[in-house]
């Protein structure tokens, strides 16, 4: 891959200076919305991504040119450039530069960029994160900045916030700068205090499952539940002194319920129940225990569906057949409303599992699923 960059690179731009780096995808094990509730989320690295080379110029302009969004090279000035409604993918890596800018970072240099992603668009695997952080580890390692990975996260996490408009949380740029290989990251979103667990199936596998619908409304779906579960937070905060939603217990549900409007409980009930299976998942995953584990993942896509409703048939429709097909623990992953699942499988019967689950899902919902068996791979690099 590194030859076939340098030689785009050089194709484009005529040089041969370039950086090379990969910055995987990300998939989410369990702990669903709990991210801008202060809670746990588990998420590890995959193996496809986006890789991008990158070399530095002498004046203030930056180009970029990516094979999926360009037929030429993008080009704008580090001092004046905007929000670009012709080209939004552009917002991502502006996004990155005025997060840096806002840590007084102040770029004093413009660059060439080449970019190439390999991994399904919209499937909620978090292309976004994946490109911020490709960028932001190339800014910081070319301007000697030494800014640490989770810093960089916050820098991403600006640009999307800020700079793309989604109220998201910090998980994606976590995941993406800091997984490791055969390793899952449990994340405390609050305190951003984090614990690398061995990852390694042995007689299971892992399965990414893309129902090939892509998100339709995501993003105001997305704000939309950020806005719920803030309206209860302001409710309760004051009644339980708590600082997010996540530092709620179970056990306090039946008390809370009495306090909020139906569809705002739903939401708390999900994002409480959540945290309590993230926290169960990791300590079985430390036991090995992958029945229990699965178990959890099962339980996070009914609460998902039932009281967060961000899944929808095509969501629905692949867990359920997933299960049915033998599947140990099955839910959608990221920010749902379409996408893909992620799913534990027992090795002995995995080619049996593909063709039942793919002939079910199709006579369902008339199209294909797509499956990717995957592993826990490193966060952005350089190659
Ligand atoms: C998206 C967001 C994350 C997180 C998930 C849901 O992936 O970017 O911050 O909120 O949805 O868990």
């Amino acid at each position: 891959m590194k030859q076939i960059l340098i030689e785009k690179f050089k194709k484009l731009y005529g040089r041969e200076d370039g950086t090379s780096y990969f910055s995987p995808a990300r998939v989410n094990l369990i702990g669903e919305y709990t991210d801008f509730n202060g809670g746990y989320v588990f998420p590890c690295g995959l193996a496809f991504g986006t890789y991008g080379i990158i070399g530095l110029r002498d004046d203030m302009i930056v180009r970029v040119y990516s094979d999926s969004f360009s037929k030429e090279p993008y080009v704008f000035e580090l001092e004046t450039f905007y929000k670009d409604e012709k080209a939004p993918w552009s917002d991502y890596i502006k996004g990155v530069i005025a997060g840096f800018y806002q840590k007084n970072y102040m770029l004093d240099k413009g660059f060439d960029l080449y970019i190439y992603g390999n991994m399904p668009a919209g499937a909620g695997l978090s292309s976004s994160a994946s490109l911020e952080m490709l960028i932001a580890v190339m800014i910081n390692d070319l301007f000697n900045y030494g800014i640490e990975k989770t810093d960089l996260a916050l820098i991403g996490q600006y640009a999307e916030n800020v700079y793309v408009g989604l109220n998201s949380g910090i998980m994606d740029q976590f995941a993406v700068v800091h997984a490791k290989k055969d390793q899952a990251l449990l994340l405390n979103t609050d305190t951003l205090q984090f614990e690398q667990i061995p990852f390694v199936l042995d007689e299971y596998q892992l399965m990414v499952i893309n129902t090939n619908k892509s998100r339709g409304l995501t993003e105001s779906k997305y704000n939309e539940r950020f806005s719920e579960c803030m309206t209860a937070l302001n409710i309760l905060k004051p009644l339980y002194q708590i600082n997010h939603l996540c530092e709620l217990k179970t056990k306090e549900l039946i008390y809370v319920e009495k306090l909020l409007d139906p569809t705002v409980f739903r939401r708390v009930r999900h994002v409480v129940t959540e945290q309590e299976r993230t926290i169960l998942s990791s300590k079985a995953l430390k036991e090995n225990n992958i029945e229990l584990f699965a178990k959890q993942m099962i339980g996070s896509h009914e609460s998902l569906r039932k009281d967060f409703e961000v899944t929808g048939k095509a969501l629905d429709t692949l867990v359920e057949v997933s299960l049915k097909a033998g599947a140990l623990g099955a839910r959608m992953t990221g920010a749902g409303f379409g996408g893909c699942i992620v799913a534990i499988v027992d090795k002995k019967i995995l080619k049996n599992f593909i063709e039942e689950t793919e002939k079910n899902y199709e006579s369902i919902m008339g199209f294909k699923p797509t499956f990717y068996t995957v592993k826990a791979k490193q966060g952005t690099h350089k190659i």
